[in-house]
């Protein structure tokens, strides 16, 4: 049978502080040291404990999410992480794909801070993997400790696993947290709900479980004979939230902040409130909106992240179920079944004595630069491919290229880019460019579509195969609440999506000088995990 919904708590994962003050006021930065450990997590209470892999300052400690970071922004961070996995993996995972192949065996694993701004060497390149004790190390990995600077506008970011062809593997064990940047001048004068009990995260994965509890993931490949394991997309139908299926949360009637991360491999979610209640979007990924947008819905991809208030005082029903109405995959796929279509329940109690709200949604919030195309060095054609055989898709490619051929897009240290991105695929694509802020201004349908694709799969030539001819089609607009500076970007099939790219460059000193072109690079990719890991995934790396 099925797993009760709405019988385990919601829980917030433990904080992790990168500072402290002294003295009452001096503030301290703290250097972390965090572990990979192998452990169990109570998922549900009529499910086994099951086997993970997670982060922690210690295996009693680690947890599913991982714990949260808080940080400062302008605050530099140290994180020391060590592998302490076994040798074998709880989860099949396929050696027939581009992957990490350490010579004594065990885990493969590296850590990418999403959203992040940080220098080569600690971005977590899939080619830095390490496993336990560092006894095996991919050709890119150079030191234990990354160096994370912060000095970048506050928000949202995650870190998860990055390790070559394991990347889908690694976090469907649980090897992912949150990590959040806060301003200390002018976010509280926002007012926005805060504190331990008003400001919280919401960390979705979706996962299928066997009887005794593990997680399920198939170990035969769609098209075996090509790929053993490899499947093009894993879609799980139990729906957890920080690390428990369908929980349900005790909420006061005011005002709560949300900041929602979708963790999962390749669902993609539509929210909406049972009661009707809309999201006040604040924020998406590590920047927030200049001023709040009312959504009824929001769409959230694998890696996005929407910061939104909900107002629990204008409730007319005394709980209010999270629902989820994206079809899978997205956007072509099947309907939903009954277990993905709900996400948790917020019950809303009322309390005769409860302590006025006195946290609000400010009309402004704050401003970024706009996004000009005008001030692009480089237009860029970007274009997203899918290969099939008899059972399915056996890869995806950008660009018609492997990740291992030689690198094709070299920005300037700071400049800003437009990304025409072509996804000749049936599926929407989340795409996530390292070390860049990006923001999508148009989409437009491709006119002709079979024609365009048949040129494109001969030449791999936009031009060429006369794109701007082709893209003529209907236009798409981007939704109000997603347009700031992001770190996905949804990609939709038969579209060329216009993407701004800023490439950061940052220089501060550290005992790793910031150099942005130095080995090993970053990549961009495709974040559906199963896509990422083969292989929609390419080099990034600036030139001067
Ligand atoms: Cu969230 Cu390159 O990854
Ligand atoms: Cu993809």
């Amino acid at each position: 049978g099925s797993l009760q919904m709405y019988v385990d708590r919601l829980p917030q994962m433990p904080k992790l502080y990168a500072y402290t003050f002294e003295k009452g006021s001096l503030l301290v930065p703290i250097n972390l040291t965090i572990g990979m450990f192998s452990k169990k997590w109570k998922f549900h209470r009529d499910l086994p404990a099951t086997p993970v892999f997670v982060y922690g300052t210690s295996a009693a400690a680690a947890t599913f999410p991982g714990p949260t970071i808080e940080t400062l922004q302008g605050l530099p961070l140290w994180v020391t992480w060590q592998n302490h996995l076994p040798s074998s993996h709880i989860l099949p995972w396929d050696p027939t794909i581009h992957v990490a192949a350490p010579a004594s065996g065990g885990v493969p694993a590296v850590v990418h801070l999403h959203g992040g701004v940080h220098q080569p060497q600690s971005d977590g390149n899939p080619l830095a993997w390490f496993t336990a004790g560092f006894r095996d190390t991919g050709s890119a990995w150079s030191t234990p400790t990354f160096f994370y600077a912060n000095d970048q506008q506050p928000g949202n970011l995650w870190y998860h696993d990055h390790a070559l062809g394991f990347t889908r593997v690694n976090l469907l064990a649980g090897l992912l947290g949150a990590y959040v940047i806060r301003n200390r001048s002018f976010e509280p004068p926002l007012r926005l709900p805060s504190g331990p009990e008003f400001d919280l995260h919401l960390v979705l994965v979706d996962r299928s479980f066997a009887a005794d509890g593990s997680i399920y993931m198939n170990s035969t490949g769609d098209n075996p004979s090509i790929h053993s394991q490899w499947q093009p997309e894993y879609y799980g139908d139990a729906i957890v939230v920080n690390g428990k299926a369908w929980p349900f949360l005790d909420v006061r009637r005011r005002r709560y902040r949300f900041r929602i991360l979708n963790a999962s491999n390749a669902r993609f979610f539509r929210l909406s409130l049972s009661n009707g209640l809309p999201f006040t979007v604040i924020g998406s990924d590590t920047s927030y909106l200049p001023t709040p947008v009312i959504a009824s819905t929001i769409l959230v991809s694998p890696a996005e992240i929407f910061d939104v208030v909900i107002d629990f005082s204008k409730s007319k029903s005394p709980s209010a179920e999270l629902l989820n109405s994206a079809p899978y995959p997205y956007p072509g796929g099947s309907a939903l079944d009954s277990l993905s279509r709900k996400v948790m329940k917020f019950n809303i109690v009322t309390e005769a004595s409860a302590a006025p709200d006195e946290s609000m949604v400010p009309a402004k919030l704050t401003d970024y630069p706009r996004p000009e195309l005008s001030e692009a060095a480089v237009r860029r054609y970007i274009t997203m491919y899918e290969y099939d055989a008899a059972g399915g898709p056996t890869h995806l490619f950008i660009n018609g290229k492997r990740f291992e051929d030689p690198v094709t897009e070299t920005p300037a240290p700071g400049s800003t880019e437009v990304w025409e991105v072509i996804n000749l695929t049936p599926d929407s694509h989340p795409l996530h460019i390292h070390l860049a802020f990006s923001q999508a201004v148009a989409a437009r349908e491709l006119v002709n579509l079979t024609e365009f694709s048949d040129c494109m799969t001969k030449e791999n030539d936009a031009v060429r195969c006369g794109v701007a001819a082709h893209a003529v089609g209907k236009v798409v607009e981007t939704p109000e609440h997603e347009r700031t500076w992001k770190n996905v970007v949804k990609i939709d099939p038969g579209l060329v999506t216009t993407v701004v790219v800023r490439f950061k460059a940052v220089d501060r000193s550290s005992p790793y000088p910031f150099d942005s072109t130095a080995e090993p690079g970053y990549v961009y990719h495709c974040h559906i995990l199963d896509h990422e890991d083969n292989a929609m995934i390419r080099p990034l790396k600036l030139i001067r």
